[in-house]
């Protein structure tokens, strides 16, 4: 499958690259600095220089799943987490249907969509604008998948999780980026998946076998 990962140059999406081209997949990495293309050509991976600011439609070209795994970060302005978290990746979401790329996992974030009430400063306007983006995607023609990942972690994956539509207790766990990164290569093409919004957290079982027990 030629998959569009969007934030490649990011934590989850170093890993996701090499992961995908481990399975066999083409992954393309769209990022948006010419000195970040190298690394990965030297891994022999495709790139597109592509900025979710300015037009990027260009990126969807022969693509057939695209992953988000962008975001604005900690360090930006509340106003940027609107304009990448939120509006790029509506932005993404639609480029895909005009582009016909049919398979599309967002990398949304654990209580984005619970209850904004409980959501408490200072990440309300982060889960407000991960939440408008999921919603736009369930709205979506798409074979899609939500993510939630609780608190990202870089420590060695350890190929056991927690994916469940609705994990009751979750208040201190979180889950390393090689994990995520296993999770959204397994759901690629697992069709139980499509249409679905999945909380993701470190658990006690394989990946496959949380993969394989989706409803
Ligand atoms: N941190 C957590 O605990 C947590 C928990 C749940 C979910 N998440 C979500 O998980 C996702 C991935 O997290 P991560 O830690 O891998 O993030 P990360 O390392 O900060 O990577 C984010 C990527 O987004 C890219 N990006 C930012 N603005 C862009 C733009 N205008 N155009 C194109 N790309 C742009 C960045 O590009 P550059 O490399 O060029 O800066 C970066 O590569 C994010 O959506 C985050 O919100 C995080």
């Amino acid at each position: 499958m030629n998959v569009l990962v969007i934030g490649a140059n990011g934590q989850i999406g170093n890993r996701l690259v090499d992961q995908l081209k481990e399975a066999g997949h083409n992954p393309v990495a769209m990022v948006r600095k010419e000195e970040q293309i190298d690394q990965f050509k030297e891994h022999g991976v495709d790139t597109v220089l592509a900025d979710l600011e300015k037009d990027f439609s260009h990126a969807y070209q022969d693509i057939d799943a695209v992953v988000f795994t962008a975001g604005s970060g900690g360090d930006t302005p509340k106003s940027q987490t609107k304009v990448i978290d939120r509006d790029g990746a509506i932005k993404a979401i639609d480029e895909a249907e005009e582009s016909g790329a049919e398979r599309f996992i967002m990398v949304s974030a654990l209580k984005a969509n619970r209850d904004p009430e409980t959501w408490s400063e200072p990440m309300e306007h982060y889960y407000d604008a991960k939440a408008k983006a999921d919603e736009h995607l369930r709205d979506s023609n798409l074979n899609y998948t939500v993510l939630m990942p609780g608190q990202l972690t870089n420590e060695e994956g350890t190929g056991n999780v927690e994916l469940k539509e609705r994990i009751d207790s979750f208040d201190t766990k979180s889950i390393t980026r090689d994990d995520v990164a296993s999770v959204i290569v397994g759901l690629l093409d697992a069709e139980k998946s499509f249409g679905k919004s999945l909380e993701l957290l470190q658990g006690d079982t394989t990946i496959e076998q949380e993969i394989a027990e989706l409803e």
